[in-house]
């Protein structure tokens, strides 16, 4: 209920609760909607009931519940599963949260028993649980579809491997470099990505359940075993810190965060090779859009808004951050704040993900204009030192005859590729004809085949070290 459609005070509508206890469970219907999480932890309802399946399991091992009364929970919970799959049973909006809900629909449907299931444990350690659950699984979901995104980069590099661009520092042209090089930087990017996530998956993967409320339980459970058939790798060792900690969460969105940002520096990049000025790369139609006013137009949109969603996941890792600094251990309210910031960030991220992946694979490359751009800026000056250098000069020596040169070259409407000998000579006699050979452009680029440089022979191994890491 919106609050503008909250009844008058005097008619406000009661409603008793599952933890009606100590207090009569009356809450105003104000508070009933300022406290609900279930509009948006509905999603982890999988989780919620796979959890819920494992406790009663649990629960019968231990003798806590008999073997019947577990069959008849899993049984209840997996109906209740289905029917929400197929659509049959609708997530009550007016609910107070997704484990509620659960167990409501439980007891509607098997009776008394549906009672037994919220022993030894509680919603703090069974949201945390339900949270590491679908956390986990995000991240795999992830991993996935970063790992199509680096194979996308990483085939139009190999297609790329010889095509001359120039490279830049400071936005100025700096040295002449191969596009495939500059998409494999990306794909670098990218693997170390996956790699944070793999890492954070591996403290995510840890079992908080049976940490109940915030202290433990009074009844023999068995955590190992709870924990073994929802696949955690171990327990949390300590039930406050169970109950209290979302660093998992907070891990997540640094990931995604850094994830994003590599993607708004490639959004960035693809912005501006797109534009006039570099005129370097077309992105598909399906990618862009018109402008409804300028016919000529168009736009970068999707790139543009990856860029943008940069900002707002930043601002989910924020958020929870603040959210959690000055908590008090251990449960508190104010942690049902994590949801919606981390599974915004979530959506957010695998969804730019999924769009650039086919952007980068239907790109059109203007090969032309990349090397005619590498031809105009003076970006094989430093092979011109370096030659310098090859025929005896100290290196701080040749820098200043190789800017000398660059300046006159200017001036007389030349390139190093085109300025003549003499005029070469003028500035440093042992320069002899090898000089045009040092300042050819595939020269250029061929020569710099130190480990991770920029040839196609260093660009094709680092593609296939790439394409190595994404089949491990
Ligand atoms: N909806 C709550 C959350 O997201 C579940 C845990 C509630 N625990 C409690 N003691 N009120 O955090």
């Amino acid at each position: 209920m919106r609050y503008a459609e909250a009844p008058p005070p005097a008619a406000i509508i009661f409603m008793a609760k599952l933890w009606q206890g100590r207090s009569d469970g009356v809450t105003d219907s104000l508070a009933d909607e300022f406290n609900s999480s279930v509009s948006f932890d509905k999603r982890m309802y999988r989780q919620d009931i796979e959890g819920s399946c494992a406790h009663a399991k649990m629960l019968a091992k231990c003798g806590i519940i008999t073997a019947d009364e577990a069959a008849a929970l899993v049984g209840g919970l997996e109906g209740i599963l289905g029917d929400i799959e197929s659509g049959k049973l609708k997530i009550d909006d007016g609910a107070e949260d997704i484990h509620m809900f659960i167990e409501a629909e439980l007891t509607s449907r098997v009776g008394s028993v549906g009672k037994k299931l919220h022993t030894a444990r509680s919603r703090n350690d069974q949201v945390a649980l339900d949270m590491r659950l679908y956390l986990r699984e995000f991240a795999d979901t992830l991993t996935d579809a970063a790992k199509e995104l680096v194979a996308a980069l990483a085939d139009r590099a190999e297609e790329h491997a010889e095509t001359i661009m120039p490279g830049y520092t400071h936005l100025q042209r700096a040295q002449p470099i191969t596009f495939g090089h500059q998409l494999t930087a990306y794909a670098m990017m990218l693997l170390r990505d996956i790699d944070r996530l793999s890492d954070c998956r591996r403290r995510t993967n840890v079992s908080p359940i049976g940490s109940c409320a915030l202290a433990g339980t009074t009844f023999s459970t068995d955590r190992m075993y709870e924990a073994a058939e929802l696949g955690f790798d171990g327990v949390c060792l300590n039930s406050i810190d169970g109950v209290s900690d979302r660093d998992f969460a907070l891990e997540l969105l640094g990931c995604l965060s850094i994830m994003m940002m590599h993607l708004s520096r490639l959004s960035e990049e693809l912005i501006l090779w797109s534009s006039w000025e570099f005129s370097f790369i077309e992105l598909d139609d399906a990618f862009t859009t018109g402008s409804s006013i300028m016919p000529q137009k168009k736009n970068s949109d999707m790139a543009e808004l990856i860029r943008g969603k940069t900002g707002r996941v930043y601002g989910d890792l924020v958020a929870l951050l603040t959210v959690l600094k000055g908590l008090p251990l251990a449960y508190n309210k104010d942690m049902q704040e994590d949801k919606e910031r981390v599974f915004d960030a979530c959506d957010t991220a695998l969804s730019s993900v999924r769009i650039m992946t086919p952007m980068i694979r239907t790109m059109s490359v203007k090969k032309e204009n990349m090397r005619r751009a590498a031809g105009g800026g003076f970006i094989n000056a430093t092979d011109l030192a370096d030659y310098l250098v090859g025929r005896g000069l100290p290196f701080r020596e040749a820098y200043k005859i190789s800017g000398r040169l660059v300046s006159r070259a200017m001036a007389d409407e030349k390139t190093l590729e085109t300025l003549p000998l003499e005029v070469y000579r003028e500035y440093c006699d042992i320069i002899d004809e090898g000089v045009y050979d040092a300042v050819d452009m595939d020269g250029c680029v061929r020569r710099r085949a130190s480990l991770g440089g920029t040839s196609p022979e260093q660009v094709r191994a680092a593609i296939e070290y790439v394409r190595g890491m994404l089949s491990e």
